[in-house]
């Protein structure tokens, strides 16, 4: 893997930004897989800024995103959906036709599930899969268990992910306990992954990340595997690499 350690989240935001202009530069019609949560924020105005200035074209692209909750609702200012128009995709010239998220209204609806899967089949593929990590070293919703899954499924979110997700809604109990997510086999054969990690309270993911065996107990793990990741990281979220 790639590790670039930059010293601020302004600069990691600005590095990432820089990969994914340069990934639209070489491939104009590029299938991005996208993440949500508090670490793409400023990666996400950064790209903003980008296609304002001229210097990145969204026109082409399709879109990917990992997750979503269930039973918030598309509008739900939480949902990952919200999230994705309001921080992103209403800013820039996407074509929303081309734009996937995962939705389902209810863990019952796995013909939604399997549709995602023959949807991401269709389009060849991700070009170019942005993820964040877990403090408990998930990718996409894709937790820490006894096993793993490739498909689009539904999960049970762990504790730690209801803890971690809290501080996005009024109260713990608020926060949904289920999400659907795209499981390992698109993330995998994604042919790039740019996984940004940011703060003290990832250290121990990313260092387990690197150095655990692989194994579903460290979801990010399964990354060693991959031929072709840069891990985004600010000196927090590195300091417990050597
Ligand atoms: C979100 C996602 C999750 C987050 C992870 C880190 O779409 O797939 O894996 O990337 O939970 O979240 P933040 O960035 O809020 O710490």
């Amino acid at each position: 893997m790639n590790i670039h350690v930059l010293n601020s989240y302004e600069k990691m935001s600005q590095y990432a930004a820089h990969m994914i202009e340069a990934q639209m530069q070489k491939k104009h019609d590029s299938v991005l897989g996208l993440a949500t949560g508090g670490t793409p924020e400023g990666l996400y105005k950064e790209l903003i800024r980008r296609f304002q200035e001229g210097r990145v074209d969204f026109k082409e692209a399709e879109t990917f995103n990992l997750d979503e909750y269930i039973g918030l609702g598309q509008a739900h200012p939480q949902s990952y959906s919200y999230y994705m128009w309001s921080r992103f995709f209403s800013h820039v010239n996407i074509d929303r036709t081309r734009i996937y998220l995962p939705f389902s209204k209810s863990a019952e609806d796995t013909d939604a599930l399997a549709e995602y899967d023959i949807q991401l089949q269709e389009v060849g593929g991700i070009d170019l899969q942005l993820l964040g990590i877990g403090q408990n070293g998930h990718i996409g919703f894709n937790e820490p268990g006894s096993f793993l899954r490739a498909d689009t499924h539904y999960v049970d979110l762990s504790l730690e992910t209801v803890e971690a997700n809290a501080r996005f809604f009024s109260t713990e109990e608020d926060v949904p306990k289920q999400a659907i997510t795209m499981g390992m086999a698109p993330i995998l054969q994604a042919r790039s992954i740019l996984l940004l990690a940011s703060g003290k309270t990832k250290a121990r993911a990313v260092k387990e990340m690197l150095q655990s065996a692989i194994s579903p107990q460290h979801p990010a793990s399964f990354l060693q595997l991959h031929s072709s990741v840069d891990l985004v990281l600010d000196a927090e979220a590195a300091m417990e690499l050597p």
